[in-house]
This record gives C-alpha cells, structure tokens and sequence, in this order.
C-alpha cells in the first residue's frame, strides 16, 4: 500500500427532510449567495424548502449556471459576490452548479490577475476561499465531499479542473427525495459517472490494498444492483438512496487512499465534451473500454478481479465486454458513432491538445498524446 494522507471535512447531511437542516448551518450574519442552475429546482420544490430553511438569512441569488459551468458565467456571480459582500456560498443543484460555487469561492478572493489560472495550474495557486455549503440534487459527481472543481472556458473550447482542499463543502444535503424529478437521462449519466469514478481509482494493477480493492468493488457492486431499480422506479426511496450514497462514496477520495490512480479516461472525455459536447459521462462510457482495451496486458489482473468478483467471468475481455454491456443496458450508447463524432478526427484534435500540453495520465503516466489518440481511434 502506498504512503497516504486522508481528510474529508465535509458534514453530510443524508436524508428525507434533511434541508430544513440549514438554517442551523448557514451564517446568519452575513450575506449568503444561493447558486442554482436552470430552474429545475424551482420546479421540483427545492428552492421551496431552501427558501423556507433561510428565511432568517440575508441571501442573494445568481441562477443560470449551465451544465458543464462556464468561465464566463461564474465570473458574472464573483462580481456579484463581491458588490455584496457575501460571505458564504451555497449551491443547490448538480454537480455544475457545485463545481461553479466552489470556483467563485476561490475566484472571489484570489489576488492573482487572472481567475481562469486557478484552472490552468489545477488548483496550486489557491490560497484561499470562501466557505461552500451544497444541496445535492444529482448524485453522480461527488462533488459534494470532494475538493474538485471542473470548469469550461467557452472562448477557447477548454475544460479543465482544478482541485483544493479549501473548496471542500463546509456540509452538503443529501435528500434522495429531491432527486426524483431527474429526467431518466440524468440517472443514466449518474450511474456511469459514480461507476467510472471508482474505476479510476481501482482498475490499475494490483497494489497491496485488499480493503480498497473490496469497498471499491462494494461500489460497483450496489451500483449493478440499484441501477435498474432506480431507473425504473425513480421515486423508489431505498434504491435511489443506495444509488445517492453510492456516488458520494465513489468520489469522496476514499476509495483512492493508497492506491495507483488513472483518470486517463475523465481527461480524454473532458476533451470531447469541450470540442463536441456530449455530457460528461456520455464521454466516460465511449472512453473508458478503449483505455482498457489499449492498456489491456498492464490491467489483465485487476481486469480479471474485476470481472471474477462484480459480474462472475473469467477473463479480462469478458469483464471488458460485460461492463460495455451494462452500460448499454441502461440506455448509455458506447461509440463515437452514436453522437456523430467522427474518431479520426477527435484523436487528432485530442492528440493534438495532450501534446500542447504535455500531458499525460494513467497509473503508469503513459497516457500521452499518441495513446489517447490510439484510445479514441478504437472507439469509432
Ligand atoms: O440546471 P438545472 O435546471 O438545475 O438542471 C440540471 C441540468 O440540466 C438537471 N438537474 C439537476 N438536478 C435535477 C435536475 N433536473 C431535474 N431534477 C433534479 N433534481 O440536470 C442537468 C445536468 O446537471 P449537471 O449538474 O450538469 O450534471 P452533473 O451532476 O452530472 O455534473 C456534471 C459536471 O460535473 C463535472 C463534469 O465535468 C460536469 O461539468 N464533474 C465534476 C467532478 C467533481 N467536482 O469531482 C468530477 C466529475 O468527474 C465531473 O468531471
Ligand atoms: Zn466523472
């Protein structure tokens, strides 16, 4: 096992009811900045309850931060937060809108000249941040008990992340019951996102850490089995509960204690949501079988682990060839193809950009420009 620190501040508050629960833990003295998405949750009855939770508080409102947030827009909510002088920020909606909060809270008392360096140095020019508190109402992220933060600029088609350990959430709400109004879509998008966060930090090569090893495939396993409940049932309380709890756990840096990590395929994906727009976890399901074709020899143990103990088969191409299939199953397509990307062009586009950058990913750093090409040429 490898050497590891392990912190997560973040209070969770998990249940039916549980938003009333903020007016005991917002600041009442000073102004608190309510960030929304697009409405869904005027619709839904959340800001209902958020409502009534801070009817003692002095709060101010920005809406309107997109899927995928962008650059442009968050810079709009820190001159608000400024002009008010807000001291604390509380998201309510999905992961855009809790990866925004958590950018304007570290843009709104950054000294530097310009924010958009806080994502292209990943967070290392963070010295500070104003406290975040979220209402989750897409589980999928778990952006509600990590340090992360994923932002697009939309003048240089760029999606970069930047992570802190000042970003985490003071608390989140987590009420399965405000999840039920997710388009089946969404549901879909959570599933494959919790399921390839635990991959990245899991489908490596076998490294020593037996407990990680079993709660990441306890993970996958409650995620097999809650996804057709809840897809089919979405005001199953209990399934969608499992399903909530499931996607918190999958990225609240638990799971990645002491063990070799990959995220090859969450940069490739983040490329081809920045040049082609497909949600986030509509790239992960088209990226993730291509990095563990390509990577195939160096993942076989962790392949076969997998494929023995999730879904019962021998080999490394049937757990590949099984995973591909659940996700068609729950109505997640697995090929450019499906979204009229053309695969030739990508891997230039994203090859194109890794060399820019000098990057690469991958437990062993080899994902480099010519692998994710490669990757993204299997996946037409
Ligand atoms: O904007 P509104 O009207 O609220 O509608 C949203 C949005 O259209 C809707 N929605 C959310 N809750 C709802 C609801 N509709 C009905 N009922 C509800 N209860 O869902 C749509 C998608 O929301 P979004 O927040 O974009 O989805 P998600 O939670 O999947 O977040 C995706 C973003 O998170 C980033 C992704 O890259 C992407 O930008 N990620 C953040 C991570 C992190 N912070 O750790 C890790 C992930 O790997 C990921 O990169
Ligand atoms: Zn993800």
């Amino acid at each position: 096992m490898q050497n590891f620190t392990y912190k997560n501040p973040t209070e969770i508050l998990f249940g039916k009811g549980m938003i009333a629960e903020l007016s005991s833990r917002v600041p009442t003295k000073t102004p608190v900045l309510l960030l929304y998405g697009g409405g869904s949750i005027m619709r839904n009855g959340v800001y209902a309850q958020v409502q009534t939770a801070l009817k003692q508080h002095r709060v101010v409102e920005f809406g309107g931060i997109e899927a995928n947030p962008l650059l442009e827009t968050c810079l709009k909510a820190v001159a608000l937060v400024k002009k008010e002088k807000v001291k604390f920020i509380l998201a309510v909606g999905g992961g855009s809108v809790l990866d925004a909060a958590k950018f304007i809270a570290a843009a709104a008392v950054f000294k530097g000249r310009d924010p958009w360096s806080i994502l292209e140095t990943h967070g290392a020019n963070v010295a500070a941040a104003l406290p975040v508190g979220t209402v989750l109402t897409l589980p999928a992220t778990g952006s509600e008990a990590n340090g992360n933060s994923v932002i697009s600029r939309a003048a240089t088609q760029e999606k970069l992340h930047f992570t802190s350990a000042l970003v985490f959430p003071a608390f989140s709400v987590l009420d399965p019951t405000s999840t039920f109004s997710l388009p089946r879509k969404f549901v879909r998008n959570g599933i494959v996102d919790a399921f390839a966060h635990t991959m990245e930090q899991y489908l490596t090569f076998p490294a020593a850490a037996p407990l990680q090893d079993r709660l990441a495939e306890s993970v996958l396993q409650t995620l097999v089995e809650v996804a057709p409940v809840t897809l089919g049932k979405p005001r199953n309380y209990e399934a969608r509960a499992s399903f909530m709890w499931s996607a918190t756990l999958a990225l609240n840096t638990l799971l990645g204690c002491g063990v070799p990590q990959d995220w090859a395929t969450h940069m490739i994906g983040h490329e081809l949501t920045a040049f082609y727009g497909p949600d986030h976890a509509e790239t992960l399901a088209i990226v993730m079988p291509g990095v563990w074709k390509y990577k195939l020899a160096a993942k076989r143990a962790k392949l076969e682990q997998y494929g023995r103990r999730v879904w019962g088969v021998k080999t490394a191409e049937a757990a590949i060839a099984r995973t591909e299939q659940f996700f068609l199953d729950i109505g997640m397509p697995t090929r450019l193809s499906a979204y009229s990307i053309d695969a030739a062009e990508a891997a230039e586009k994203v090859g194109a950009r890794f060399a820019a950058r000098g990057d690469a990913f991958g437990e062993h750093g080899d994902i480099d420009a010519a692998a994710a090409a490669a990757i993204l040429r299997l996946r037409a």
